[in-house]
């Protein structure tokens, strides 16, 4: 996979992809390639000519070599390149000028874990590490590319280390830099707030630069960590795709530059923009990990190799292809107006549909009535769980069910004991009101004082071992982001410290219950990145339960992320976000591929459509086991419809649900082509034994439901007449 020739080209070669570069005989990395995979990667030539520019300022007197149109592996600043550079700092001269040159490599088997990070699991895998090193400072920096046998995933990290005597302040900290030949490409990115979280915008590579990011603390839902870089015109089948996406859950940035010479520089990694990092002699500092995926064929197999990436290496390995249970979720079912006994009604509920796990979310916890206070103050309510969660916990389960519980440990109220006793415990910075979210402050998880509360209050619960589930949440983005606990002159590392400190509060409450489930949430999808995916097999990844919103939310979400990632409920009509009435059956479809699906509805919603509730429970849980581990594939999906294909890991059962939007008469004949099937083999439709042959339904496709008008026939399969309806189709290979 790793290969280098003498004069130092170095190939990254596996059967997805060929990543290549060299040291130039300036001793600067020079890229050369990444793309379709190449025979004889170490004899690839450069794009780019050595020739003279006018106007360009050449590198150290060279004549024919300047920066600025040479593609490189890590840029710097104030050397003739002036586009936004990987590494951008102030050395102890005061200047801001760094040259990074070649200084040795290794190659390591397998992949070294990132200190204090998460990142994607080794295994069948190498590690080129370079070591670059500006002469002057004696800034230091080790770039990890770390290739697969079997995934079409490359990725990268940055580590810097000050072996000079003086102080470095880092200001530009990427993960990876990507500089791309000229084309002409597209954009595609994920952008949204809450509760519409995902969108996709698809935009042509603007000259200039176009970034995506955040500064609220969270990855957020503003701007999902990932954008892909396409050929103009990419479809689902047919364009290359070039896509990154960060094992972050902080302030992030996703810069692409289209030059002066229209090559398109794409840096991943921490947002510059209110960063900065002292780096005293003999420090290290280690960025997130970026990854990169290649694709040849379109946004289909883009999907793909993301999907099976995650899943495998990304998303914790105890629960890779594990059945998820269906549940029953408090919140939308009696929000704050939550009591042991209802808990045990909603518990009697759920047995009755056949849901398999009570989750108490919001509202457990001492003075808990409302948003205004309590967070922090991780004790059950003495009026309204009397009984306290252990005992509550293993009443529930002695129902028969398994047990979930709701908190936001990453917050507190200032209505609370924990405010009282450490108000020095939020993010603030002195001398200014704080601004707050939800009522609420972040709390400082720099300090290790904080991370060992929360440890233990957490701790105190889970450790009676009934507990199954957990939803962590945390509803607000970060304001006044100072800490009390760190020096004046590295206030703006609070953002980045912060995010380490919760990762290891993550790691050590998950390697203390491997066996519950985490579930991720942030208001929904304000924070779904492989950060917290790392720790987490799941995410709620929206508050948004109306079927029409959430279907476009996972359309979006389904680019990065497998749905063995997400949950889903059956939430109220007419929807609590939106008003949106809809069926029992669209709300359930909307989230039939995610991997765990639930019901969060008031015994009295549930006792008016129970025998409808109960069918899709029942399908929920009949299908649990297919809905981890297969091919997740968008069909169609504009303005009035959406068809998606999922085929299980064995290939033997294949759905496709199709929904239709907004009702008309008279409508065009639809058909949906099918995609990954045996040509050969025959499909068997379970409604009515038809069987189709697999050729056919991918060549000339699967017709739809058609919406009646006028008489209805025997031989046509009709969809329900009214908005927002639905059809699962459910094929079984023969
Ligand atoms: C957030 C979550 C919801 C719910 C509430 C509880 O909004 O996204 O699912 O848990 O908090 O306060």
């Amino acid at each position: 996979m790793i290969t280098v020739s003498k004069d130092k080209t170095f190939s990254l070669t596996n059967r997805y992809f060929s990543y290549v570069f060299r040291v130039s005989p300036e001793g600067i990395l020079e890229h050369l390639h990444y793309g379709g995979v190449l025979s004889d990667p170490l004899n690839v030539t450069a794009h780019h000519l050595r020739t003279q520019r006018e106007v360009s300022s050449h590198f150290q007197g060279s004549q024919y070599f300047n920066l600025s149109d040479t593609p490189q592996e890590f840029p710097c600043f104030g050397t003739s390149d002036y586009r936004f550079p990987a590494l951008h700092g102030r050395n102890s001269d005061g200047n801001t000028v760094f040259t990074l040159y070649y200084k040795s490599h290794d190659i390591v088997k397998d992949k070294p874990a990132l200190k204090g990070l998460p990142s994607a699991r080794g295994g069948d895998s190498e590690t080129l590490i370079i070591k670059l090193e500006d002469p002057l400072h004696k800034l230091g920096v080790e770039l990890h590319y770390t290739i697969y046998e079997d995934y079409g995933v490359l990725a990268r990290s940055a580590k810097f280390q000050n072996n000079g005597e003086k102080n470095i302040q880092l200001q530009h900290a990427f993960s990876s830099s990507l500089d791309l030949p000229q084309n002409d490409y597209e954009i595609l990115h994920l952008h949204g707030t809450w509760s519409r979280e995902f969108n996709e915008e698809r935009i042509d590579v603007p000259k200039g630069r176009f970034v995506i990011d955040s500064s609220r603390g969270t990855s957020s839902a503003a701007h999902n960590p990932f954008i892909a870089i396409m050929d103009k015109g990419t479809t689902e089948d047919v364009g290359r795709v070039y896509a990154t996406t960060l094992v972050y859950s902080g302030n992030f940035a996703l810069s692409v530059e289209r030059g002066e010479f229209e090559d398109v520089r794409l840096l991943a990694g921490i947002n510059p923009f209110n960063f900065h990092w002292r780096l005293k002699p003999g420090q290290s500092f280690q960025t997130p990990e970026a990854l990169h995926v290649y694709a040849q064929r379109g946004l289909r197999s883009m999907s793909h190799l993301w999907h099976d990436f995650i899943r495998d290496r990304v998303s914790p390995t105890r629960f890779r292809h594990v059945p998820r249970s269906s549940y029953l979720n408090t919140w939308e079912a009696a929000y704050f107006d939550i009591d042991e006994d209802k808990v045990l009604d909603l518990a009697d509920t759920a047995k009755s549909i056949g849901a398999q796990m009570l989750v108490l979310d919001d509202g457990w916890f001492e003075g808990r009535k409302d948003d205004t206070s309590s967070l922090g103050d991780w004790i059950a309510d003495k009026d309204r769980f009397p009984s306290g969660i252990p005992s509550l916990a293993s009443k529930v389960k002695a129902k028969g069910l398994k047990f979930g519980i709701w908190f936001e440990p990453e917050m507190v109220n200032p209505k609370s004991i924990l405010y009282e006793k450490h108000p020095d415990w939020a993010l603030h910075v002195p001398g200014r009101k704080p601004s707050l979210g939800r009522n609420q402050l972040t709390l400082d998880l720099t300090r290790d004082d904080v991370i060992d509360y929360l440890f233990e209050q957490i701790d105190d619960i889970l450790s009676c071992g009934d507990i199954d589930y957990v939803k962590w949440d945390m509803n607000r983005n970060m304001t006044e982001v100072g800490s009390a606990g760190i020096s004046n002159n590295r206030q703006r590392e609070v953002s980045h410290r912060y995010i380490l400190g919760l990762y290891k509060l993550l790691s050590r409450l998950t390697q203390k219950y491997p066996d519950i489930v985490f579930e991720n949430c942030a208001s929904g999808g304000n924070r779904f990145d492989l950060g917290m995916l790392s720790f987490m097999p799941q995410g709620w990844i929206s508050d948004m339960c109306d079927p029409v919103g959430r279907m476009d939310i996972i359309n979006g979400a389904s680019y990065l992320y497998p749905l063995d990632v997400t949950a889903a409920y059956i939430g109220p009509s007419p929807n609590h976000q939106n008003g949106r009435v809809s069926s029992v059956q669209t709300r359930f479809m909307a989230g039939v591929f995610c991997a765990a699906r639930g019901v969060s509805l008031s015994t009295a919603d549930i006792e008016a459509h129970k025998d409808e509730i109960r069918h899709w429970v029942s399908l929920a849980n009949a299908t649990s086991a297919d809905m981890v581990g297969g091919t997740f594939d968008r069909l169609v999906k504009n303005q009035n419809e959406v068809c998606w294909q999922y085929t299980t890991r064995d290939k033997s059962t294949i759905y496709v649900v199709y929904f239709h939007i907004l009702s008309a008469p008279n409508l065009p004949f639809r058909r949906a082509h099918l995609v990954g099937l045996d040509p050969q083999s025959k499909y068997i439709l379970q409604e009515n034994g038809e069987a189709y042959q697999g050729d056919a339904l991918m060549g000339s496709g699967m017709p739809m439901p058609y919406v009646a008008t006028g008489q209805v026939r025997d031989d046509v399969r009709y969809m329900d007449k009214g908005d927002f309806s639905s059809h699962l189709f459910v094929f079984e290979k023969k």
